[in-house]
C-alpha cells in the first residue's frame, strides 16, 4: 500500500498527462502522442488507486479482467462506421456508474456519521450525481438507438413538451430539498423518484432532437458524462475523478458550443431538447435529375483543371478512402489541383472524415475546412461529392421550410460541374430531400462509392 501523499502525487501526475493528452488530440499530427499520454495517465491512475486504501481486491481484479476482455473484444471488432454508437454506449456506462456511486454512498454507514454543513453538501453531491448520471444513462442509450437507427432519427415532440420539461425539473428540485432534509436513509424514496424522473428526462430530451442536430447531442452527452464522473469524484472524495470529470465535462461543453456555431444552432435550444422549436418538413422539390456513367465522370475529371472532393458518411460506409487516395495521386500527377472540403459534421462523429483520409495517407495540406473551401468553389471545375448529402444540401440556404435551414453547408452547387456519388436518391441522416440532385450543373453517379472510384481509377 502507498501513502496518501504518494497517491495524491500520482493523481496530480495523471491529471497533467490527461491535460497533455487533450492538447495532443487537438491536432492530427500530435493525436497519436495524445493517445499515448492518455493511456499512461490512465495506467498511473488505476495503479495508484489500487495501491491505495481499498479492500476487496479479489472482486476488483475479477471485474477488471472481465471488463478488459470485453473492452479488447469490442475495440477489435468495431468498425469505424460504428464508432459513434460505441461512444454513445460508453457514455451510458459513465452515467450508470455515477448513479450507482450515488446510491452506494447514500447507504454507506460512514455517510450517516456526517453532521451539519458537511452532511448537507454530501447529500447535495449525491443527489446531483444521481440526477446527471441518470440523464446521461438513458440519454446515451437513446442516442445509441438513433445512431444505429433502431430508434427513429427524426425528432419526436408532443404538445406541451416544454411545459412538462420545466415541471419535471421543478419537481426534481423540490424532491431534492426533501431528500437533503430527511434523516438517515429515509430520503431513499425521494432519491428513487428523482432517478425515475431524470431517466425519463434523458429519454425525452434526446428523443426531441433529430437528424442534423445529433452531433451536438453526442458532444453534450460526452460533456454530461464528464460532469457525472466529477460529481462521483466529489461523493467519493477522489480528486483525480473530479479533475478528470471536469476535463471531460468542459471539453465536451466547448465541443458542443463549437458544433452549435458550426451548425448555426442555439446551444440552449439543443441542450433543452429543442425548447420552443417548431418542426419543419421542407418544400417539395420538382425538376429533373440527370445521371451519368463512370466513363462520363472520368471524362469530366480529365477535362477539369481544378477538382474539389467533398466526402460524407457514405465514404465511411463504402471504405472508399483508399481508392480516393489513388484517384488524388493520379489527378495530381496530371498537374491538376485537387483539394478536399470537409464539413464539421460530415460523417457520424467529429473529425470522422479527417481520420479516414489520414488513415489513407491523404496529405493534410490539401484537406480544407468548410470555411476555407467555400470561397474557392465558384472557381472550381468539378466537385466530386462522395457519399455526402445533408452537408451539401442547398436547401439549408434556399428553403426556409427545410429542417436544416440556416445550417452552413459546403456550397458545391456553385462549382461549374458537380458529380454526386451515392447509391440512390435516398435522403441523408437528417431525412431531408436534397435540391442539389435537381440542379442543372449536377449529375448523379449511382453506385457504391468505393466501386465507383475504383472504376474511375481504372478508366483514368
Ligand atoms: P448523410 O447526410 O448522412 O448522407 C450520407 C449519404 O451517403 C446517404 O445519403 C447515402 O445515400 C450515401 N451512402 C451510404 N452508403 C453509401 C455507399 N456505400 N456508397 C455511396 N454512398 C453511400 O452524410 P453527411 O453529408 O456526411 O452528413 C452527416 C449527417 O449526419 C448530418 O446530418 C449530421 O448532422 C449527422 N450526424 C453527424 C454526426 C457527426 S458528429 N459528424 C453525428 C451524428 C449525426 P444512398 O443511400 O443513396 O447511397
Amino acid at each position: 500500500m502507498i501513502s496518501a501523499e504518494i497517491q495524491t502525487a500520482a493523481y496530480l501526475f495523471a491529471s497533467i498527462l490527461f491535460i497533455l493528452s487533450l492538447s495532443g488530440l487537438s491536432n492530427q499530427e500530435s493525436a497519436k502522442r495524445g493517445v499515448v499520454f492518455g493511456i499512461i495517465g490512465m495506467v498511473v491512475a488505476v495503479v495508484a488507486t489500487l495501491l491505495g486504501n481499498i479492500h476487496g481486491y479479489g472482486y476488483i481484479i475479477i471485474a477488471m479482467l472481465i471488463a478488459s476482455v470485453i473492452g479488447i473484444l469490442v475495440a477489435r471488432k468495431v468498425q469505424m462506421t460504428a464508432m459513434p454508437q460505441l461512444i454513445a454506449m460508453l457514455h451510458s456506462f459513465v452515467g450508470l456508474a455515477a448513479v450507482l456511486v450515488g446510491y452506494g454512498s447514500y447507504i454507506d454507514p460512514k455517510t450517516l456519521d456526517l453532521l451539519g454543513a458537511e452532511r448537507t453538501i454530501h447529500y447535495i453531491e449525491i443527489y446531483l450525481g444521481v440526477f446527471i448520471g441518470a440523464i446521461t444513462f438513458t440519454g446515451s442509450i437513446i442516442a445509441w438507438g438513433k445512431l444505429t437507427e433502431k430508434v427513429t432519427p427524426k425528432p419526436i415532440v408532443y404538445k406541451g413538451k416544454d411545459m412538462i420539461n420545466v415541471l419535471l425539473l421543478l419537481v426534481s428540485i423540490v424532491l431534492g430539498v426533501f431528500f437533503v432534509l430527511a434523516p438517515g436513509i429515509e430520503g431513499m424514496p425521494y432519491l428513487a423518484i428523482m432517478t425515475g424522473i431524470a431517466a425519463f428526462f434523458g429519454i425525452i430530451l434526446v428523443m426531441a432532437i433529430g437528424g442534423a442536430d445529433m452531433p451536438v447531442v453526442i458532444s453534450m452527452l460526452n460533456s454530461l458524462s464528464g460532469w457525472a464522473a466529477a460529481a462521483s469524484g466529489f461523493t467519493l472524495g477522489n480528486d483525480l475523478l473530479i479533475v478528470t470529470g471536469a476535463l471531460v465535462g468542459s471539453s465536451g461543453a466547448i465541443l458542443s458550443i463549437i458544433m452549435c456555431k458550426a451548425m448555426n444552432r442555439s446551444f440552449f435550444a439543443v441542450i433543452s431538447g429543442g425548447f420552443g422549436q417548431e418542426i419543419k418538413t421542407g418544400t417539395k422539390i420538382e425538376g429533373k435529375v440527370t445521371s451519368i456513367t463512370h466513363e462520363e465522370a472520368a471524362e469530366w475529371l480529365k477535362e477539369a483543371q481544378s477538382i474539389v472532393i467533398v466526402p460524407g458518411y457514405g465514404m465511411a460506409v463504402a471504405k472508399a478512402q483508399y481508392p480516393i487516395h489513388d484517384l488524388v495521386e493520379k489527378l495530381r500527377k496530371e498537374g491538376k489541383t485537387v483539394k478536399f472540403g470537409i464539413h464539421p459534421v460530415a460523417g457520424r462523429l467529429p473529425g470522422h472524415m479527417n481520420v479516414l483520409l489520414a488513415e489513407a495517407n491523404v496529405p493534410y495540406d490539401i484537406v480544407l475546412e468548410m470555411d476555407e473551401i467555400n470561397p474557392e468553389l465558384p472557381e472550381t471545375d468539378v466537385v466530386l461529392v462522395i457519399g455526402a448529402n445533408d452537408t451539401v444540401n442547398p436547401g439549408a440556404q434556399e428553403d426556409p421550410f427545410s429542417p436544416i435551414y440556416g445550417m452552413p453547408v459546403i456550397e458545391v452547387w456553385k462549382a461549374k460541374r458537380v458529380i454526386v456519388m451515392k447509391r440512390s436518391m435516398a435522403v441523408g441522416y437528417a431525412g431531408v430531400e436534397n435540391p442539389l440532385f435537381y440542379k442543372e450543373n449536377a449529375a448523379m453517379l449511382y453506385g457504391d462509392a468505393k466501386e465507383s472510384v475504383d472504376k474511375i481509377n481504372s478508366l483514368l
